[in-house]
């Protein structure tokens, strides 16, 4: 049993302790929108923000989460989908397939919490991803069109 809060919501869930958050996250919590990957923390399409900070949902066990810690998944990011994140995302049409792009949304908006004015490299290093359709360019690019956005909090 874990008491979770995800998207502000606490949740009861009947899981062993040595369950991965995002298998919670998916299939307890019904929660779809962050996927697996890798499983070894490699890929980064796991990603939510725990505290405010990106972490990868596939290597973290549930029993390491606190009742205390704030989970916050893609769903959650924006209750309108209007993040300035989503929306620079949604401007320059970033997605391809789209598989990878909840976690590059959810590793941006916890780069620019803490940057808001991020370099290329800043983007590099925070914002490491894999996209097997190759969105770099224009995850880079959205990344900044975001940093500028005034409405931005
Ligand atoms: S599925 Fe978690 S990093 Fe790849
Ligand atoms: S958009 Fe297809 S894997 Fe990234």
């Amino acid at each position: 049993m874990a008491k979770l809060n995800i998207n502000g919501s606490i949740r009861d869930v009947e899981v062993e302790p040595d369950t991965p958050l995002l298998w919670v996250i998916r299939e307890q919590v019904g929660l779809t929108g962050t996927k697996y990957g890798c499983g070894v923390a490699q890929c980064g399409a796991c990603s939510v923000h725990i505290n405010d900070e990106v972490q990868r949902a596939c290597s973290i066990r549930v029993g390491d989460v606190r009742p205390s810690d704030r989970i916050v998944t893609i769903e959650g990011l924006s209750p309108t989908s209007s993040h300035p994140v989503q929306k620079a995302w949604a401007a320059l049409d970033v997605p391809q397939c789209g598989y990878c792009q909840s976690g590059q949304i959810m590793a941006a908006a916890a780069l620019l919490r803490r940057t808001p004015k991020p370099s290329d490299q800043d983007i590099d290093d925070a914002v490491n991803n894999i996209c097997r359709c190759g969105t770099y360019q224009r995850v880079r690019a959205a990344v900044h069109l975001a940093a500028n956005d005034t409405s931005r909090t």
